[in-house]
């Protein structure tokens, strides 16, 4: 009997520590890219909890600690915590955002812990495009994900065999996509889009790139146009 005791008590207590906080949370959760997302734990236990501390983990990044009593957590997440719930505010999701997240409680007889599997849905990126060079025009998708490519078309005419496209990595695991398309005859209309391999569909809608041989790229013109107004404008002033 003297044995037993202590075992008994142990395991009370780890059953007992166990038992008390009860964590609930969706395993899995798809968020949509630059939406502010809430992710949440919610709390149960049948008394009242002796909480020592809250906070958010992430899976393979040390340096993550969401914490709601602490001002200096990392740029861009909240974290917020009542008797009920523990939640971490995303306010901007990017890729890089994607990963296991861990709300963590510790109270005086024990401690809990559960996942939440966070994956992104597609970023559709900005469009921009302009003239490259001489016979050259360029389309740029900027702050795309997943990774795609770019196809050029005339009409149905596909062009993209006379293109070059490249892809650059940003630190938030969106991609900046340019391609660059070499144009033999001058015609007016071609089309760029965005094509994504890995779902097999167009993430971007086909946009309409105008070239023309002998004009200058539009923001060119926008600012001589402002220039003229200014001119205009001191020369009257100038005048009265
Ligand atoms: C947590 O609670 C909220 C509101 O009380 C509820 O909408 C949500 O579904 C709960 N989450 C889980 C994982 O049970
Ligand atoms: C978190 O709590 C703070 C202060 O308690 C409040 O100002 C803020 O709006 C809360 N944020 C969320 C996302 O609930
Ligand atoms: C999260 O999901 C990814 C892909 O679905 C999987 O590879 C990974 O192991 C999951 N992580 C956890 C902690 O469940
Ligand atoms: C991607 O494009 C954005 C917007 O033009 C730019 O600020 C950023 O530096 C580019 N990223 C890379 C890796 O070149």
């Amino acid at each position: 009997m003297l044995f037993v005791t202590p075992f008994l008590i142990i395991l009370l207590t780890s059953d007992y520590s166990k038992g008390e906080i009860h964590l609930h949370a969706f395993k899995h959760q798809r968020v949509n890219c630059n939406e502010k997302t809430v992710l949440q734990c919610n709390i149960s236990s049948p008394t009242p909890l002796n909480v020592v501390q809250v906070f958010w983990r992430k899976q393979d990044e040390e340096d993550f600690k969401c914490d709601p009593t602490s001002d200096n957590n990392p740029p861009g997440f909240e974290c917020n915590y009542t008797e009920k719930s523990l939640t971490l505010t995303i306010s901007n999701p990017t890729p890089a955002n994607m990963g296991a997240y861990f709300c963590c409680i510790k109270t005086d007889s024990g401690h809990g812990a559960k996942h939440i599997n966070v994956s992104i849905g597609e970023c559709t990126g900005e469009l921009s495009n302009q003239i490259a060079g001489p016979n050259q025009i360029q389309c740029s998708f900027n702050s795309v994900y997943p990774g795609a490519v770019i196809n050029w078309f005339h009409y149905d005419k596909d062009l993209t065999s006379k293109s070059t496209t490249t892809s650059l990595l940003n630190s938030d695991g969106t991609f900046n996509i340019t391609s660059v398309l070499n144009i033999q005859d001058d015609k007016k209309k071609y089309t760029c889009s965005l094509w994504s391999l890995e779902q097999g569909r167009y993430l971007n809608q086909e946009i309409e790139v105008p070239y023309h041989a002998d004009s200058s790229p539009s923001s060119r013109i926008s600012t001589q146009h402002r220039l003229s107004w200014t001119l205009i404008f001191f020369s009257l002033m100038y005048f009265d």
